[in-house]
């Protein structure tokens, strides 16, 4: 049994990949299943932590016992209930896929194809950056706030480059691939710190990732 080093605190984890409509059928997406930040959830709530869980389109994932689940659907909204928990929060963590564009016009019908005409292009408009968002504007002094990239080339480098674009203080930078990231029980990542440091985490259950960005986000709380 852990230590309830986290008891007293309010985390904030959002899980899996938003969803952004074309019609009433249709949506863009991504792969993310949610499992990581599920196990983010898990592991704080029983490290002592208060703990809400903003989990998009995580449907067959049973919510974790005593954890506030808030469901929600597109970019828009998983901004809305993250900006909302991450209030009164010590510590944000974004594992969620979040879907950095959406389409620019939603069809309220159906949309058909049309004998002999070629496809209507996609137009798409940019969404919120959420993780850079309450990075540039924390809710609270001290909050610690981490993202988490998902990279198929250059991991390390462009991982370097996002943490600082995103002004968070903790990336969890994982690799696209077999047996880790999306879908996976299982990841395997590096840790890369605001203040320089790389924490390489060997390939293991999404619980010992999830242990180890609790234990790097609770060395960083006042
Ligand atoms: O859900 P699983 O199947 O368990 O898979 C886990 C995971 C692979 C989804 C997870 O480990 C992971 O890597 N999540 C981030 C996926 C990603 O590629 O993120 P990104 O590089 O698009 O975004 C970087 C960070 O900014 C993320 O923390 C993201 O939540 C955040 N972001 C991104 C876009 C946006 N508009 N707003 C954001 O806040």
């Amino acid at each position: 049994v852990r230590e309830p080093d986290l008891a007293g605190r309010h985390v904030v984890v959002s899980a899996g990949g938003t969803r952004e409509p074309l019609d009433p059928v249709r949506f863009l997406g991504n792969r993310s299943s949610g499992k990581q930040g599920y196990a983010l959830a898990r592991t704080a709530a029983a490290r002592g932590a208060r703990v809400t869980l903003v989990a998009a389109n995580t449907t067959g994932l049973p919510d974790p016992a005593g954890v506030d689940v808030v469901p929600v659907g597109t970019a828009v909204q998983l901004r809305e209930a993250v900006l909302k928990a991450a209030a009164d929060a010590d510590a944000v963590v974004m594992a969620a896929a979040v879907a950095d564009f959406r389409p620019a016009v939603y069809a309220t019908g159906k949309i058909k194809k049309k004998d002999g005409q070629e496809p209507e292009p996609i137009v798409l408009v940019r969404n919120p950056d959420i993780l850079a968002e309450i990075s540039a504007d924390r809710a609270r002094p001290g909050q610690v706030i981490v993202g988490f990239a998902a990279e198929t080339d250059d991991v390390l480098a462009n991982g370097r480059a996002k943490l600082a674009r995103k002004g968070c203080d903790l990336l969890v930078v994982n690799e696209v691939g077999e047996r880790k990231t999306f879908g996976s029980e299982e990841n395997e990542a590096v840790v890369l710190g605001a203040d320089g440091s790389e924490t390489p985490v060997p390939h293991g259950p999404k619980e010992a990732l999830a242990d180890i960005v609790w234990d790097l986000a609770a060395a960083r709380l006042g």
